[in-house]
């Protein structure tokens, strides 16, 4: 095991997409940020200085920050954010996981720029030459997909949030930074792969795009997933990949048609009513080596509604038992929870119907209708750390008041459209197994919400359709291979069932992943309280932990 050294300098940077110069907030001054590699067994440390006019905090997606909470880095959460001209050293070990994650900016919007790929190796074994579970591949490329504004994203971020409305559209998607072809004006800003006949190569796919999932998709070739969220998967061969905001998927492919060149390209899935669909697609290219033609063979995705290809592609994954961190599923149940995740509105500011979000309030967002509120004069893990009282309280509800969540036509009910805000947490003991039901609503238009856990990987027991009911789903729990995440798409007018040991403590935030939500209040967090010994208890903060 080794110490792996990292600097980020978050600056301004000048990027230019659609013929429009925009100036945005970058990590080392590109978009996507550095690729951080390391194995199994390591030791991360990141140095990040804040040269930007912004304050910010980096979030280590996935990362299980085993009594590291202090590196975890949502803002207000962990830590406050590193203010412009300070720095912050992130320092954690990587341990007992392994695969594709991704690392981000926590503050705002500026994930939309400021976010990279954090690669977890195999420990490195000489027993064990072969690393993987899976063929070794010739080749390893990450490949980002993002989402571009012809805009500074705080300022699209901060209108929304003062109108009470839906912020503005994107104005692309990108690969790697980059938006392919189709767009007006992009003709050669292009990502392009050179791959090798014969050759397999592995796609480690993240989706950092802030409000999209997104279907992705190789022109004439099959793709195996060979896992998801740093978890590898029974493999699985598809010819199309949904990907859901904060989700990784690494598949295999063969470079083994004619050659030639083939498109690859994403597109938004949006199964959404009331929101404004997003249409445009980013290419890039694949090439193979030997290769002439000048047109690629086109990559034709599914329609942007097409529920049921998505929901085959997420329910027909399986987890690879006894492979590589497999961790089998907890059969006892210390605590249930039923949380609803939705949408709901907040009074317009003049109290006067006259804002631009339904009825003529304000856009607002819950789980278990209680609006999650940021605290902003001390970290919540300062609280519980330093036992400070009154910057949040532990009062979330173990389930919310019983409605027919998926009924599209409630919204005339008062009483559940308006949410009520707090900063509220649940208590859980060391060691805990919490089983929650998420619970799509449908007050507020139907749309599906990637919902992301900090600090542990939960098993996906079950997903459907309709109101989650007890009797009948739980038949339906796969307790022997459920697929591992970080990040599970609840879908639009359905449920998911998730079970996680809470055996590391701290502060652990759990959110809706598209970013136009978590500022309306999708969100809570769990305080997990120490354990009995030493290696069961947060140790104190790191010296430079910023101060609010
Ligand atoms: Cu990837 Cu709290 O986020």
């Amino acid at each position: 095991a080794e110490v792996v050294e990292h600097f980020l300098y978050i600056k301004n940077l000048t990027v230019n997409h659609l013929c429009n110069d925009q100036i945005v907030t970058s990590a080392n001054e590109s978009v996507p940020g550095p690729t951080i590699s390391v194995h199994e067994g390591d030791t991360l440390v990141v140095h990040v200085l804040n040269q930007s006019p912004y304050n910010i905090s980096i979030h280590w997606h996935g990362i299980f920050q085993l009594l590291s909470g202090w590196a975890d880095g949502p803002e207000y959460v962990t830590q406050c954010p590193i203010r412009p001209g300070h720095n912050y050293t992130y320092k954690f070990n990587v341990t007992r996981q392994e695969g594709t994650l991704w690392w981000h900016a926590h503050t705002s919007w500026l994930r939309a720029t400021v976010h990279g790929a954090l690669i977890i190796c195999p420990r490195s074994n000489p027993l064990k030459p072969h690393p993987y579970p899976f063929p070794t591949p010739y080749k390893e490329v990450p490949i980002i997909l993002g989402e571009w504004w012809n805009a500074n994203v705080v300022d699209v971020e901060n209108e929304a949030l003062a109108s009470g409305g839906v912020p503005n559209n994107s104005n692309a998607f990108t690969i790697n930074g980059k938006v392919g072809d189709f767009y007006p004006c992009s003709k050669h800003d292009i990502y392009r792969l050179k791959v090798v006949p014969g050759k397999t190569y592995l796609l480690r796919i993240i989706n950092a795009a802030l409000n999209n999932q997104l279907f992705f998709k190789i022109a004439n070739h099959k793709l195996t997933v060979v896992a998801v969220d740093a978890s590898y998967t029974k493999p699985y061969d598809t010819d199309v990949v949904v990907i859901a905001p904060g989700q990784t998927t690494d598949v295999l492919f063969t470079a083994n048609q004619p050659v030639g060149s083939y498109y690859v390209a994403a597109q938004p899935y949006i199964s959404a009513v009331g929101v404004p669909f997003d249409d445009t697609t980013t290419r890039g290219i694949i090439v193979y080596h030997g290769s002439t033609s000048s047109t690629p063979v086109k990559a034709v995705l599914p329609a942007f509604n097409d529920t049921p290809t998505a929901h085959k592609f997420f329910t027909n994954l399986t987890g690879l038992v006894g492979g590589p961190h497999w961790v089998p599923v907890p059969l006892r149940v210390d605590k249930h929870m039923f949380i609803t995740v939705g949408l709901n509105l907040d009074f317009c500011k003049s109290g006067n119907a006259t804002c631009p979000g339904p009825f003529g309030q304000r856009f607002s967002a819950s789980m278990s209708n209680q609006s999650f509120v940021f605290p902003h004069t001390l970290s919540m893990l300062q609280a519980f750390h330093f036992g400070v009282n009154g910057i949040y309280t532990t009062d979330f509800p173990a389930a919310p008041p019983v409605f027919d969540y998926t009924n599209t036509s409630l919204s005339f009910n008062q009483l559940l459209l308006f949410a009520t805000k707090g900063t509220k947490v649940t208590k859980l003991k060391y060691n805990q197994v919490v089983q929650i039901v998420l619970q799509n609503t449908a007050l507020i238009g139907i749309e599906n919400h990637p919902i992301h856990l900090h600090g542990f990987n939960f098993h996906v027991l079950a997903q459907g359709f309709g109101n989650y009911n007890s009797n009948r789903d739980a038949e339906k729990f796969n307790l022997v291979n459920p697929q591992i995440r970080n990040t599970i798409a609840v879908p639009a007018g359905g449920w998911a069932v998730i079970r996680f040991q809470a055996n590391n403590p701290g502060i652990w935030l759990m959110h809706c992943h598209l970013d136009v939500h978590l500022p309306w209040g999708l969100a809570t967090a769990f305080e997990i309280e120490n354990g009995p010994t030493k290696s069961s208890t947060l140790p104190p903060p790191p010296v430079d932990l910023p101060k609010c």
